[in-house]
This record gives structure tokens, C-alpha cells and sequence, in this order.
């Protein structure tokens, strides 16, 4: 039986990747291997925990401050040693983490066949977002199949060259990880945020982490919801604060001691996904939360210059406004203060994916190996 490794390390790739191991492993074709590097670790075993996957394999390569490079070789290095001792068919990577980057390489260096899901995504500028542009082009020049989400990342793929035999639209598999935690309504382990679910409160759910927004941008963010929390009193600003400290050290200076702005740890899947579908505005510069609100019918205000998701800008549920302190201010309030503006981007939009995306990918991995037929497209 074919062996599939599924590799990954850091949050988002744990989100997207859960769906195609619960696949594969209910698949009879395959032997599926969890390898995880542990570039995260507190949320990326979040993740594992909440969808009851143990991995086979664990790198543990995370340290305190750890750069690219270190990133990268402490994961091609740890590869390459578990490749000689166990081998698999094929190797899946998710996305444009280091991690998906550098497995890849050890993959293609090792002389096993790569595929990547969320394949194609460009915002066609390699510094935004820095390094993940990047990442995610290398990743398509070395591998053997690429499951793209949507038919615009497709033809992405297909401007640079890539065979169209050697594409297939799978969805993106995030829409399954959320299709199958949102409806549950997952109780909040702090009480303070049952609380908050209880009182009805308009809530301002923020994320950010970028690498390009860190330092003087990112403390501006800072001050930006220092200024919203004062002006709108009667709404709560819930920030559940991602785990690296440069990200802590800019934030949340600006916002300490704001009784309106509640500052969490990064929330487990089910509860984050509970809080998007309460909140009144998402504001953040997460890639996969640009995924998520829009299907939950959320306005999401992205602080960025660019996406590689345009669909659900150009369906206008998602609204582009950079990192700048005033514009963020600006464009919170014209959403609070306009109700008809709201509307309009207040619409469930589902370019994403159906629920399917995992199941097409494991069809699309048979095919890959000569055991199963081609998979007709996802469209939305
Ligand atoms: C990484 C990815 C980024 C992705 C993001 C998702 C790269 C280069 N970046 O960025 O594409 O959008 O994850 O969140 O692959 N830390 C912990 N515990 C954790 C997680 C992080 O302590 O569970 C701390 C560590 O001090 C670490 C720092 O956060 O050094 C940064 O983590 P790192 O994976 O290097 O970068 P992210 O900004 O998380
Ligand atoms: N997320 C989560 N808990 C949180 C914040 C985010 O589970 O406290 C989830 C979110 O639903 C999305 C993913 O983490 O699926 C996004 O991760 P992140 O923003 O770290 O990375 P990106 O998507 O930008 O690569």
C-alpha cells in the first residue's frame, strides 16, 4: 500500500492539513505517515489535540527567535535523516510556511514526489507577504501535483508554465476544517468569553503576525485599537495574541489597562471560529481568517497591501486597507457608523471551497499514482 506523509509544522498549515489526514486515513488505499516539524509548537499541538491526530513523526525544531535559515535547515536536515530510514511514496505540504518550503525540497532532494495543496495563490509581489510569496513559488517549480483552491490560483499556475494535466481544484480544505467545527458551538474554556457570548456585545475580533507588518507598523496597530476601544465603549475588542513575542512586545503597550479590549491566548480552533461568527467586524492580517469570515457572512477589513486571495475582494465581503494607524481607524468607524456599507459587506461568500477539498485531494493523490481516475474540478 502506498505510504502518504503529510508534513507540517505551524498553525494554519495544522488547520488545512487535519482534513486530508482524516482522508487518508479512512481511505483504503493509502498508508498515511504524520510527519510535523513543530516550527510551531503550542499551536500547532492546539490543533492536533483538537482534531486527534498523534503525529508518526516530530522534528521539534522550534526555538526561541528563530530566524528563516534556521527554520529551514533544522527541517531539511531532519528530513533527510527520516527519509533514509523511512521512505515514503509521496510527501504533501500545505501552503507557503518555511516549513511546506523546506519539506519540499527534502522531498525533491530525496527523489519522492511532492504534492501541494493550496497551490497557485500569488499576490505578485515577492516581499508581501515576505517570505511566504516566496515559499510558495519555489514550492511550485519542485512539485509533481498541485491542488489549487480556486480556478484564479489555477490559472496562476498555468501563466508560469505549469501543466494543466498536473493541476487540479480541489477547494481550499479549510472550508472542511470549518464546516466541521463552526455548527458545534464549542463552549469557551475562559469564562470571561462565555460571558462576553452571553451579553450580546458587539465584538471587533482582531488577528495579526505578519512578518512585514512587525516593529513600528505593528505598534501602530496597537495604537489604532487603543483609539477604537476608547471611541466605541459599548464594544468589546477581543485579541487572541499569537505566541510570538515580537508580535506581543509592538501590540499590546497601546492597549493595556483598555477594559473593553480583551487580550487572549491564540484561542483553539473551535473556539476561534465560534468567535468569528460572533463578531460584528474581523480586522486582521491572517490568511486563513480571510477564508473563514467571508464564508461566515463576517465583514473582514485585511491589513495588508495585498492579497493572494482576491476572490472574496472582488465578492466584497473582504476590504484591503493596509496596516496604517489612521486607516485602520478610518475604516473601522465607516463600518460601525454606516449600516448600508456594512450590508453590503456583510454576505456569506463561499469562493473557497464546499466542504469537499480534502476528499478531492486524496482522489487527486490516487490519480497522481496511477490507482484512480481524474478529479473533475471544484468551482464555485
Ligand atoms: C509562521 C509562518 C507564516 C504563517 C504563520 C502562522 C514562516 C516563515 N512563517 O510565521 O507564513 O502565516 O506561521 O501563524 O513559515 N512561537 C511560539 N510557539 C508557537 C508558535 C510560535 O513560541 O506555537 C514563537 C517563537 O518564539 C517563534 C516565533 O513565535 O520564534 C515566530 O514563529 P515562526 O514560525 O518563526 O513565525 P510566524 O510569524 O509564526
Ligand atoms: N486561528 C485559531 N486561533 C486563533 C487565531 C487563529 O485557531 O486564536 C486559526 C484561524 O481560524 C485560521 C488560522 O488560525 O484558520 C490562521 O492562522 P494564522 O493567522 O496564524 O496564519 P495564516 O493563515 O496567516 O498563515
Amino acid at each position: 500500500m502506498p505510504v502518504v506523509m503529510p508534513i507540517y509544522g505551524t498553525r494554519p498549515e495544522a488547520i488545512k492539513m487535519a482534513p486530508i489526514v482524516a482522508a487518508l486515513k479512512a481511505s483504503d488505499h493509502f498508508a498515511c505517515v504524520v510527519t510535523v516539524t513543530g516550527q510551531h509548537r503550542e499551536m500547532l499541538d492546539q490543533v492536533n489535540e483538537l482534531f486527534g491526530i498523534t503525529p508518526d513523526h516530530d522534528l521539534d525544531i522550534l526555538y526561541p527567535g528563530q530566524s528563516l535559515s534556521d527554520i529551514l535547515t533544522r527541517t531539511i536536515s531532519g528530513l533527510d535523516k527520516l527519509f533514509a530510514v523511512s521512505k515514503p511514496d509521496v510527501v504533501v505540504v500545505q501552503g507557503d510556511t518555511t516549513t511546506s518550503t523546506a519539506a519540499a525540497i527534502a522531498a525533491f532532494y530525496a527523489g519522492i514526489p511532492v504534492v501541494h495543496a493550496e497551490a497557485g495563490l500569488r499576490s505578485h509581489n515577492l516581499f508581501s507577504p515576505y517570505p511566504e510569496e516566496a515559499n510558495r513559488k519555489i514550492t511550485t517549480q519542485i512539485a509533481s501535483l498541485h491542488l489549487a483552491p480556486t480556478s484564479t490560483s489555477k490559472q496562476n499556475l498555468l501563466n508560469e508554465g505549469v501543466k494543466a494535466e498536473d493541476i487540479v481544484v480541489t477547494g481550499n480544505t479549510v472550508i472542511d476544517a470549518l464546516l466541521t467545527t463552526v455548527g458545534k458551538k464549542i463552549p469557551f474554556i475562559d469564562p470571561a468569553l462565555e460571558e462576553l457570548a452571553a451579553s450580546g456585545q458587539k465584538i471587533l475580533l482582531v488577528t495579526t503576525h505578519r512578518r512585514e507588518n512587525q516593529g513600528e507598523t505593528m505598534r501602530g496597530v496597537g495604537r489604532a485599537l487603543a483609539r477604537i476601544a476608547d471611541s466605541h465603549p459599548d464594544m468589546v475588542i477581543v485579541l487572541p495574541v499569537h505566541k510570538n513575542p515580537v508580535v506581543r512586545e509592538a501590540v499590546l503597550p497601546a492597549i493595556a489597562g483598555k477594559t473593553n479590549v480583551m487580550v487572549t491566548e491564540p484561542l483553539a480552533y473551535g473556539e476561534f471560529t465560534r468567535m468569528i461568527s460572533m463578531s460584528h467586524i474581523v480586522l486582521t492580517d491572517s490568511g486563513g481568517v480571510q477564508e473563514e469570515a467571508p464564508s461566515l457572512g463576517i465583514p473582514v477589513l485585511v491589513m495588508r497591501d495585498n492579497t493572494e486571495r482576491p476572490e472574496a475582494v472582488v465578492a466584497g465581503s473582504v476590504k484591503l486597507i493596509g496596516a496604517g494607524e489612521e486607516r485602520i481607524v478610518h475604516e473601522v468607524n465607516r463600518l460601525l457608523a454606516d449600516s448600508a456599507y456594512f450590508q453590503s459587506m456583510a454576505m456569506a461568500v463561499n469562493p473557497y471551497g464546499d466542504g469537499q477539498a480534502a476528499e478531492r485531494t486524496v482522489a487527486a493523490i490516487a490519480g497522481l499514482l496511477g490507482i484512480g481516475a481524474r478529479v473533475k474540478d471544484f468551482s464555485s
